[in-house]
């Protein structure tokens, strides 16, 4: 019998769990279950005899496949899949996927919502400003993107985005107004919300630079991932621009020195948490539960990601 493991240092909410459980039993296998790991050792032994993984952002990399001897898929049900080893992953001859769209709003909720938070002074009682007629950019135009230019509309904000691989025509459809440069979105917009993946092109590419081209009152709004900032540039805007303002979906390696220098500036999640929601967990929790039925049962590899 083909063995499922889920494997989530954070968990997923347990109505999750147990839709997964129903998909994976009723077709025939059977679910193991590891939550809340403390160490490596325990994912390594926990992967011995599993046919298939689903994951969050735990790490999956040549020495998990390695130990994985018979594993056959690996699902991260959620967007970014910078945790797994992809070339190991092929060699191994394990198919990665991922589980895209299904934990978009939850996170675009997030970013509105550190983005409300902030503007009103975390809600301490002091008069704070309105998002309303504000300019916000979405860098990067995907499904967390467009989610969150839907909830920006709602709040009475100038939408605008940039993504070199998604046509004007497609981000106009939306009522964006989609620029022509990353220089272009970032002088245009007091709000910036990041939805780039991590990867050798974007790690540390949002740097001072860029920032400092933003309007006066700049707000950055990240929740795709710490990677991709400059953090020797992010301490050099915070010095040098008193107006700047961050808010983070997890903290950077540069906490302490921020929140020893630039107090009322900063927000940070104290753990990954936008796609932190019982919605978002059953949908990709799901979404990979099936896609790995899908696999076993028919060959399906339409979420595949690896070569
Ligand atoms: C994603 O890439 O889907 C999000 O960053 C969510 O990650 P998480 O499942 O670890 O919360």
């Amino acid at each position: 019998m083909k063995k499922v493991l889920v494997a989530t240092d954070k968990p997923f909410a347990a109505s999750a769990v147990e839709a997964i459980r129903s998909i994976v039993t009723e077709s025939g296998y059977e679910l193991a279950l590891l939550e809340k790991y403390t160490t490596k050792q325990q994912l390594l032994d926990a992967v011995q005899d599993v046919n298939a993984i689903i994951i969050r952002s735990d790490i999956i990399d040549a020495e998990v496949l390695a130990a994985a001897k018979q594993l056959e898929i690996v699902v991260r049900a959620g967007a970014g899949y910078d945790n797994i080893d992809l070339a190991a992953a092929t060699s191994h001859n394990v198919v990665a996927m991922n589980t895209p769209g299904q934990n978009s709003n939850a996170v675009a909720e997030l970013a509105l919502g550190m983005m409300v938070y902030m503007a009103r002074n975390a809600f301490n009682g002091a008069s704070g400003t309105e998002l309303r007629g504000k300019k916000i950019g979405i860098h990067a135009y995907g499904n967390v993107g467009k989610y969150v230019a839907t909830i920006a509309k709602g709040f009475g904000m100038e939408v605008y985005a940039f993504d070199p691989f998604v046509s004007e025509e497609a981000i106009k459809a939306d009522g964006v107004t989609a620029l022509k440069s990353v220089e272009d979105l970032y002088k245009t917009c007091q709000y910036i919300s990041l939805h780039i993946p991590a990867n050798d092109k974007t790690k540390k590419s949002i740097g001072f630079d860029l920032l400092n081209l933003m309007p006066k009152g700049a707000v950055l709004v990240n929740t795709a991932r710490k990677e991709v900032i400059d953090e020797e540039g992010l301490i050099k805007i915070f010095e040098l621009r008193p107006d700047f303002k961050y808010l983070s979906d997890i903290e950077p390696g540069n906490k302490s020195e921020i929140e020893a220098k630039y107090a009322g500036r900063y927000f940070f999640t104290p753990k990954k948490m936008g796609a932190q929601t019982s919605e978002a967990n059953n949908n990709a929790g799901v979404a990979a539960a099936r896609q790995i039925v899908a696999f076993f049962k028919s060959g399906d590899i339409t979420y595949k990601v690896n070569k």
